[in-house]
């Protein structure tokens, strides 16, 4: 069949976008690999930003990024408003987040991975004039049941009830920052325990939606890209998110006002992201919750990526393997 760049095609991502990205997520991981565990997160970065970039430009779509990663630090970045792929095909909103984890991967810990969510043009919220988000992250017994404006012990005792599980069985996701004290220790209070994550609450958040997975819920305070990216995902696993922008300071709160944001308002899926027409990729760089990190394995690279499609709800796992010689040494 023949497509053309007009018409209701132009406004859908095509069927297969998912499966080309992946190829972006996979060179980015495997670009960082030799900056694992050296210390410099910015050149992992750098080393992923740029096989990113490339492998997008071969994709027969018509990106923008709407919300990069990179500006909280000066990490070199995919920027906001860049045009990506061919320019061909599919007209699509993009956030990409080339390693979720920089630090992660300059230590050589676990959970850092590369990531690209994407949906229909001029339907992903811009959020990047604001650094940080507020998240409520859970699988599909939450729906309806938690809220983020109420108190995480309640939370907590709702879901569980939806879940069928005691309140002590529930594990909660968050990020270990001294921010987040107050919260690790009402989530105790409550009963629950606590898995703290020392960066990376995209795998953190995917992890609470999935199915079978050992959290049941993520929380706290994170970035506003990683939250997009979330809701992508989410979209496919029919869990829910919900965020409260979170401003540093009032000119940051200005800021997003003037970009049009909204504050004191919940967000959830389906207003970060209004198109249920979503890709997310993810490709492990180093090993994690979500997927196994990159892999040497004689004379070949080996991946492992996950792909979720919003409006199938199809959840992929793709493994690949590249040929050693062609890629770390060239
Ligand atoms: P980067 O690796 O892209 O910098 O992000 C890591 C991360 O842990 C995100 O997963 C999280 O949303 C954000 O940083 C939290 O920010 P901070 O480290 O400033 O608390």
């Amino acid at each position: 069949m023949t497509t053309t760049n007009t018409g209701i095609l132009n406004l859908h991502p095509d069927r297969n976008l998912g499966m080309e990205l992946v190829r972006a997520t996979e060179a980015a991981a495997i670009r960082a690999v030799p900056f694992i565990g050296h210390g410099d997160k910015n050149a992992a970065d750098k080393a992923a930003v740029d096989a990113m970039r490339a492998f997008l430009a071969t994709v027969n779509f018509d990106g923008v990024i709407v919300i990069g990663e990179g500006e909280k630090d000066e990490a070199p970045m995919l920027f906001n408003g860049e045009h990506v792929g061919n320019g061909r095909g599919p007209a699509c909103d993009i956030a990409v987040d080339p390693i979720d984890g920089t630090s992660l991967t300059a230590a050589g810990r676990q959970n850092a991975v590369s990531v690209i969510a994407v949906s229909d043009r001029g339907t992903m919220l811009d959020a990047s004039s604001v650094f940080y988000m507020n998240k409520i992250v859970t699988g599909p017994a939450g729906i309806g049941v938690v809220d983020i404006r109420k108190p995480i012990g309640e939370n907590i005792r709702a879901l569980a009830k939806a879940m069928g599980k005691d309140v002590g069985d529930i594990r909660v996701a968050v990020l270990d920052r001294p921010r987040h004290e107050g919260l690790i220790q009402e989530i105790r209070d409550a009963g629950a325990g606590t898995r703290l994550l020392l960066d990376g609450d995209v795998a953190g958040g995917i992890n609470a939606a999935r199915y079978e997975s050992r959290i049941d819920m993520c929380v706290g305070i994170g970035g506003s890209p990683e939250g997009v990216v979330t809701a992508c995902a989410i979209k496919a696993l029919g869990g829910m998110i919900q965020t409260v922008l979170a401003p540093k300071d009032d000119e940051e709160k200005q800021k997003g006002l003037d970009a049009g944001l909204k504050f004191d308002y919940v967000y959830d899926q389906d207003t970060l992201v209004t198109s249920d027409n979503t890709f997310f990729v993810a490709t492990g760089v180093t090993d994690g919750g979500l997927v196994e990190g990159v892999r040497r394995k004689g004379p070949i690279i080996r991946t492992d990526s996950i792909i979720l499609r919003g409006r199938s709800g199809t959840i992929r796992r793709v493994q690949a393997d590249y040929r050693a010689d062609r890629w770390l040494e060239s």
